[in-house]
């Protein structure tokens, strides 16, 4: 990263250092927790392949291009959300809002189950050693629904994000996502190897492959929307943020696809890995949030030196988590550095400080107030249901049409086509995606929300 001048605020704001520190820092905050337990368990808790088959078929239609709508509006504005879009029209600033509330309400969970996989991470030597599938979801249960215990573990993983934020997020992580990236994919693969070869494994695959369209209703659109787009982090103003950092010359829509592909191909490689080992060992798809938990573990037990590799996975995963952790935290930090007198380093503490609170009773809600409910969901369903599956496709929706139908199309293609420094007609292209498809895709699924809410 270099430091170039701030063209709002006159503060000097980063440059990501080079288009492939770009790609590398985007995707390590594409892939984590969304691809390797949210994706797993979302899939069992819609039925399987068809819950699969509309996530590739919404990432396709919709996803690349809402992707490229992200990092267009960031470039523009060259600033926190909030800014990027009042420099289109500031009818639409309130998204940037949206998109900071939501920002805290998804740190503050995501790092009660980057918790459990520190915790995990450290019990792949003692308590997790040697465990069956059965005593493996025994040990998730205690200790995910123990009172104070996983708050420890919370605790660390937010000074983690923090202390990186704190130190501006492209220093080290550009280095690191080089070396362990493919080194959690080698991993996958490993998994995915010994998955697909333990008995009974192969009706996993057909579970997590052979589609039953009638398991396909309005909830399923919409629960496979939010994944896509909690898993890229569209809609959620994280790429708007990230695409602030991007130098004018950087091809987006070409570097786009290395994006989605890294992301799509960490997902289906955890469901290769979680389905077939659900079905093998007995383990139930639609358990929820502890599915992950309960399958890899049990893997790790049936290999040899199945403890060395569930540290080194469960290392990985956390590395994962923590380069995502950090571009939710960039959002928030991003908006008060800009906007407040508060400095990078304060801004990252009071924001982890914030978020570390509203994160105690969702790891309450996995235990002793797991029956207090909102509107018929848990705390953290409730937390994750907003964000994901309300919040982020209502501003994806409006995103749409403010590229789509409000900023001017001259100017938009110029953005996304660096000046006519690249293709002119796969832009315009993209425009027409975006300004019909992606509208009126966004716009059923916003009906199909209402619907379900009602
Ligand atoms: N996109 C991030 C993830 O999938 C938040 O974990």
């Amino acid at each position: 990263m270099k430091e170039q001048n701030q063209l709002n605020t006159g503060q000097p704001r980063e440059r990501w250092g080079s288009k492939f520190g770009f790609i590398l820092a985007t995707a390590g905050s594409a892939v984590g927790l969304g691809n390797i337990w949210r994706f797993p368990y979302m899939t069992g808790a819609y039925g399987g392949a068809s819950f699969v088959l509309l996530y590739l078929g919404i990432i396709v239609l919709i996803g690349a291009s809402m992707l490229i709508v992200d990092f267009v509006i960031g470039r523009h504005g060259r600033a926190n959300a909030v800014e990027s879009y009042r420099k289109i029209s500031s009818k639409f600033v309130w998204m940037g809002y949206l998109g900071i509330f939501c920002a805290i309400l998804v740190l503050s969970y995501y790092a009660v189950i980057g918790g459990w996989i520190t915790y995990y991470g450290l019990s792949s030597f003692t308590s997790l050693r040697g465990l069956d599938s059965g005593q493996v979801g025994e040990f998730f249960g205690a200790f995910s629904g123990h009172p104070w215990k996983p708050l420890i573990f919370q605790l660390s993983f937010m000074v983690f994000t923090v202390v990186i934020v704190m130190g501006g997020i492209k220093k080290g992580i550009e280095k690191w996502n080089k070396i362990l990236m493919p080194a959690l994919l080698i991993m996958l693969v490993i998994l995915v190897i010994k998955s697909l070869t333990l008995e009974g494994g192969m009706e996993g695959v057909k579970y997590f492959l052979k589609p039953d369209f009638s398991k396909i209703t309005w909830a399923t659109v919409v629960a496979a929307t939010g994944q896509v787009f909690f898993s890229l982090n569209i809609g959620t103003t994280g790429m708007v943020v990230y695409g602030s950092y991007l130098d004018d010359d950087i091809n987006i829509p070409k570097s786009s696809l290395p994006i989605i592909a890294t992301d799509t191909a960490v997902a289906l490689l955890a469901g290769l890995i979680v389905f077939p080992t659900a079905f093998a060992f007995g383990v139930e798809p639609g358990s929820g949030p502890g599915l992950v938990f309960v399958t890899i573990p049990s893997i790790y037990s049936s290999m040899p030196f199945g403890s060395v590799f569930s540290f080194l996975f469960f290392a990985l995963l956390l590395f994962a988590s923590v380069t995502s952790s950090i571009s939710i935290l960039e959002i928030v930090v991003a908006f008060l550095r800009e906007k407040t007198n508060l400095s990078r380093k304060n801004a990252s503490i009071w924001t982890g400080v914030l978020c570390m609170i509203l994160g105690i009773p969702v790891s309450l809600g996995f235990g002793i107030w797991q029956n207090v409910t909102f509107f018929g969901k848990g705390i953290f369903d409730l937390f994750d249901f907003f964000a994901a599956n309300v919040s982020y496709p209502i501003i994806a929706l409006f995103s749409a049409i403010l590229v789509g139908w409000i900023w001017k199309k001259e100017e938009v293609i110029d953005a996304v086509s660096s000046h006519g420094l690249y293709s002119r007609k796969v832009s315009e292209t993209w425009y027409y995606v975006v300004k019909f498809v992606c509208v009126v895709g966004l716009s059923i699924v916003a009906l199909s929300l209402v619907g379900i809410l009602k």
